[in-house]
């Protein structure tokens, strides 16, 4: 039997653990039809919380419904690949061509707003709307429509955001079937939202899931499904102990599942199976999951963890700012950074802890190389 788990970024995990109501409340907008809120969703979430695996199974919901799903991640040229995606599946439906310029929802469209400007004078992005277009015209007949799902938003340029935001909003508008489910790491997005931009203003209707933990619970009850349905065995004591090691961590239920399995060979799952599996995936979080986040830090930012990892548990920001030699002024900008980072949560009154698990243990071993004592760029 292979190893069912799957710690890699954006793989289908073999159970969806703890989302069910964000895909019950995009299937519920589907049935409401056109301008449903959730259709139009900006998910955040740290990294390794299940985003990418979220546009894929909402993309599911989708097709499930017989929409047509493009999935895309924010690049160059993203447009242009959705837009080449929208004309053959079109095609494969075997409408005819428009005739270009001729869409029926040109026609219809108050020229200058919205952003037509953008899309007027720029022929290579003008396609990508009017492909878009034509296929909804197509899917109309069968009473489904498209879902575009946009990964990594943040690393969007701001022409195509722009382009994207004003064209989404006038389909949108004309009451198409139009879902677009854009997903990002908090503090980009919390950036990308401060402008006051037109894209800004369209971008802050969306509904904003954010994406955490999932219930411990949960996790247990899944590793007992997964692993008796591979034809092993768990006890639920060792199932909870799992479950808890993982602290409803996405990622991190991937991880701790592998290796508990993969310790185990073909005989059943023991207390030293959990233990030493628990160990390696909490090594491999740390080098797939902690390591690329901090690494995305500034020093500052890094030196804040390193002195709230002294504590056992939630840390005082007085005592923070005192152990980075700073007064609290100081500390509270790196608190709010952090804070949109998707790194730490707030704990109660003056009171801050980790976002990911085992975040406090990798930042401990690793002190040494992750301090700072220079500033980097905030002047207080
Ligand atoms: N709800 C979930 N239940 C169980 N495992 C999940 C869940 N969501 C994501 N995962 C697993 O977590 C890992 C990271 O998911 P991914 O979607 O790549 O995160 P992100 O895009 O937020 O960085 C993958 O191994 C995936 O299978
Ligand atoms: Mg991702």
């Amino acid at each position: 039997m292979p190893n069912p788990f799957k710690p890699t970024a954006g793989a289908a995990p073999p159970l969806l653990v703890g989302r069910q109501p964000i895909l019950d409340a995009f299937q519920e907008s589907i049935d409401d039809g056109p301008g449903s809120p959730y259709l139009l969703q900006l998910m955040t979430g740290a990294r390794g919380v299940g985003k990418t695996v979220m546009l894929n199974e909402l993309g599911e919901v989708a097709l499930r419904n017989g929409w047509v799903v493009i999935h895309a991640t924010a690049g160059p040229g993203m447009l242009e690949r959705i837009a080449r995606r929208a004309k053959r599946y079109r095609q494969e439906l075997g409408t005819p061509d428009h005739a270009p310029g001729a869409t029926s929802w040109k026609i219809t469209t108050p020229v200058g707003e919205v952003g037509r400007e953008t899309y007027d004078s720029d022929p290579e992005l003008r396609v990508w709307a009017d492909d878009l277009a034509d296929l909804l015209d197509a899917l109309q007949e069968h009473g489904t429509g498209v879902c575009v799902t946009v990964d990594e938003i943040h690393s969007l340029d701001l022409d195509q955001m722009q382009v994207l935001a004003g064209d989404i909003q006038m389909l949108i508008r004309e009451g198409r079937r139009i879902a677009l489910i854009m997903a990002g790491l908090p503090r980009a997005v919390e950036e990308l939202l401060a402008g006051d931009s037109r894209p800004t203003t369209f971008l802050r209707r969306a509904e904003r899931p954010l994406l955490g933990a999932v219930p411990v619970t949960e996790v247990a009850d899944s590793f007992l499904e997964i692993i008796a349905g591979a034809s092993r065995s768990i006890s639920d004591d060792l199932a909870t102990a799992c479950a808890q090691a993982t602290q409803g961590y996405p990622f991190m239920i991937q991880l701790v599942g592998y290796h508990v399995w993969r310790q185990a060979g073909v005989g059943p799952i023991t207390a030293d199976h959990v233990t030493t599996g628990v160990a390696s995936a909490q090594a491999r979080l740390g080098a797939l999951v902690h390591e690329p986040a901090l690494a995305d830090l500034s020093a500052v930012d890094r030196t804040f963890l390193v002195m709230m990892a002294r504590d056992d548990g939630p840390s005082r920001m007085g005592d923070i700012a005192a152990r980075m030699n700073k007064d609290s002024r100081y500390a509270s900008v790196y608190r709010d950074r952090l804070l949109k980072a998707g790194m730490i949560r707030t704990a109660g009154y003056g009171l801050v802890d980790f976002e990911a698990p085992y975040l406090r243990e990798y930042l401990r071993e690793h002190a040494a190389h992750l301090v700072s004592g220079q500033d980097d760029g905030y002047q207080g």
